[in-house]
């Protein structure tokens, strides 16, 4: 199993900063379908297009940045350099650059998707520049090291496919857009948030639910997603279709396994206790296995809702579900870890669940759960979107409020902690 050194586990305002901004941006996205609900009558709806660049950049992103910067130090024993206020600039620089293109999708203006595309390959250039430069600065044979490496090639492939779009969207370059979107799609969803999700469960799984690693045989298999992921999209260039085909039923029979292997593992946990935490991934394993099935449809069957209702479980449910759940550890560890730091005094502390009340945990992650339920369904019942929509923002509102709690009781405590006398031992 992989070890982890909390020694090397920077100071966590930033961090926190990060994820407080990432669940606002989620917030954002279904505030932007309460607003124009019939986005989900079809993908290429731009309020649709608008509603998914908010999730993902100004949702996902954030939070996930925020984390690698204690994940990479902590669990790969990897310096990340620090940019001080740089930083925060980046962060501001991608929120703005994010509601710049959701700006530029609800216009079709050729201004504000040049505007957002050089504020965001910027700042996520950079971003991707740095955790690439600590990933690969020395030679590691370390599995969690080599699915995070892959997790920074897909997010460059990503933002490279991206760039594309941008050149026929504002140029007018001469290219097949559908091929390309897809491929851009299939990256940055699979590729990027499904590679880090996994890369992650393979420490956190294990080591916080007390339970066997993944198997060995899961390490090839993500190792071969990448190369299907290439596959796929050279493959639709050339219009072998059964091919395309042959490859996106692989790709979810990974995902599915995603979801079997997790369950399995949670399932025989000899923690023992069946908290938030613990119903947190049973429920991620069980949206791997939905989104693998509505992957399934979106590829086999003609009608187009299929693949609404897989982007809608994969980034809503996948993504931001992963990020919920982990975001219920991250908090109460980092201010926990860095509250002992400065416990001279021996001071009592709360104990991780106490930091962010396990009830509320729970109400918020079932509310999650049924809007991210109702929101897929309706791709199918339109009708459904705005309560859903409504209910997400519900949700997402929640984790903001229950995360910026806990942000103030870390900053109240450490400071009174900063004031306490050490104890001297008798
Ligand atoms: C610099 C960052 C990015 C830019 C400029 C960008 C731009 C675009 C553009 C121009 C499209 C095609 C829209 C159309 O066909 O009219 C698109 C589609 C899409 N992008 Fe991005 N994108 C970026 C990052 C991402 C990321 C990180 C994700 C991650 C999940 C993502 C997910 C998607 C999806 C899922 C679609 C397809 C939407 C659909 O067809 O329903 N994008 N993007």
């Amino acid at each position: 199993m992989q070890m982890v050194s909390t020694e090397a586990s920077p100071a966590p305002e930033l961090s926190f900063a990060y994820m407080l901004a990432g669940v606002c941006g989620m917030l954002g996205a279904a505030a932007m379908l309460v607003w124009q609900p019939e986005a989900l009558l079809t993908r290429w709806h731009p309020a649709a297009l608008a509603a998914v660049h908010i999730f993902a950049l100004g949702g996902l992103m954030p939070v996930m940045l925020g984390a690698l910067l204690q994940f990479v130090p902590v669990a790969c024993g990897l310096s990340l350099p620090r940019w001080g206020w740089g930083d925060q600039l980046l962060l501001a620089a991608l929120m703005l650059g994010v509601a710049t293109l959701a700006e530029a999708f609800l216009s079709g203006s050729t201004t504000w998707f040049l505007l957002a595309g050089s504020l965001l390959l910027t700042c996520l250039g950079l971003a991707g520049l740095r955790l690439a430069y600590a990933l690969w600065q020395q030679p590691t044979k370390a599995e969690l090291v080599a699915s995070m490496r892959r997790s920074t090639w897909a997010l460059g492939m990503t933002l490279t496919l991206a760039c594309v779009l941008l050149g026929i969207l504002t140029q007018g370059w001469d290219l097949p857009l559908v091929v390309l979107v897809d491929w851009h799609a299939q990256w940055g969803m699979a590729g990027w948030v499904g590679g880090l999700v996994a890369s992650v469960a393979g420490v956190v799984v294990p080591m916080f639910h007390v339970t066997d690693a993944y198997p060995r045989g899961w390490t090839r298999a993500m190792q071969m997603a990448s190369l299907l992921l290439l596959a796929v999209g050279v493959a639709a260039w050339w219009q072998m279709g059964d091919v395309v085909t042959g490859i996106r039923v692989l790709l979810c029979a990974t995902l599915a396994g995603f979801g079997v292997l997790t369950a399995l593992r949670v399932r025989k946990s000899r923690r023992g206790e069946h908290d938030a935490f613990h119903w947190g991934w049973l429920g991620l394993a069980v949206i791997s296995l939905i989104a693998a099935g509505l992957a399934l449809a979106a590829s086999l069957l003609a009608d187009p809702r299929w693949s609404v209702a897989f982007g809608v479980m994969m980034l809503a449910g996948f993504g931001g579900g992963a990020i919920n759940v982990m975001l219920y550890r991250i908090v109460p560890f980092l201010s926990w870890l860095h509250w002992q730091r400065h416990n001279a005094a021996r001071a009592r502390l709360p104990l991780l669940h106490q930091i962010i009340p396990e009830k509320w945990q729970r109400v918020q992650l079932a509310g999650d759960a049924l809007g991210i339920a109702l929101l897929t369904t309706a791709s199918f019942a339109p009708e459904l979107t705005r309560p859903a929509a409504l209910l997400l923002m519900a949700s997402k509102l929640m984790l903001a409020v229950l995360l910026a709690q806990a942000v103030r009781s870390y900053r109240s405590r450490l400071a009174l902690l900063k004031t306490l006398p050490p104890r001297v031992r008798t």
